[in-house]
């Protein structure tokens, strides 16, 4: 398996549309597989194909990631197909929007289908961090990011951030 690098805002890559997975071949297996791993090493609880520069629906998930459990999930091609409800997911984040986190509101409860690695057809009800991690994880899929979803006084106060950090990053 690979670590394989996950791209970072303002990277333009993910803001791009993914493309549906039409053959669960081995190259798919092995993405899935390297994608797992990068996202137990970042470490975070979810992670879609576009992150690490693969234009691909996929995406893979373990809200309960800890080191002594990795049991993994993975969605190909998922949509959510309903979604009910209003909450606030507290304190947010996204290992492509380094060093920050916020508040977003998100639908309490959907319903998601995809493939399973397998392509067999799956449809799942989630609420609380599940659900949340879903609307995050699609939205990827799509091109949008959390901070697509805050006020835009603080995306810009991230943005103008971000552009710092990384213009500092170069000069060293
Ligand atoms: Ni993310």
């Amino acid at each position: 398996m690979t670590l394989l690098n996950i791209l970072t805002y303002p990277n333009p890559f993910l803001r791009l549309p993914t493309n549906p997975v039409t053959d669960i071949d081995d190259e798919i297996r092995e993405i899935i597989a390297d994608m797992a791993e990068t996202m137990y090493d970042a470490p975070g609880v979810g992670l879609a194909a576009i992150q690490a520069g693969i234009d691909k629906s996929i995406i893979v998930y373990d809200p309960e990631a800890d080191d002594q459990k990795r049991d993994f999930q993975v969605l190909i091609n998922p949509e959510i197909i309903a979604a009910e409800g209003s909450m606030t997911s507290e304190n947010e984040g996204c290992l492509s929007v380094p060093d920050f986190r916020a508040d977003v509101t998100r639908a309490q409860r959907v319903t998601v289908q995809g493939l399973d690695i397998d392509g067999n057809p799956v449809r799942i009800d989630a609420e609380g961090l599940l659900s949340v991690i879903f609307q995050h994880e699609i939205d990827h899929l799509k091109g949008v990011l959390f901070i697509d979803h805050i006020s835009a006084l603080k995306r810009n106060m991230y943005k103008k951030k971000r552009i710092k950090a990384l213009k500092s990053e170069q000069t060293v």
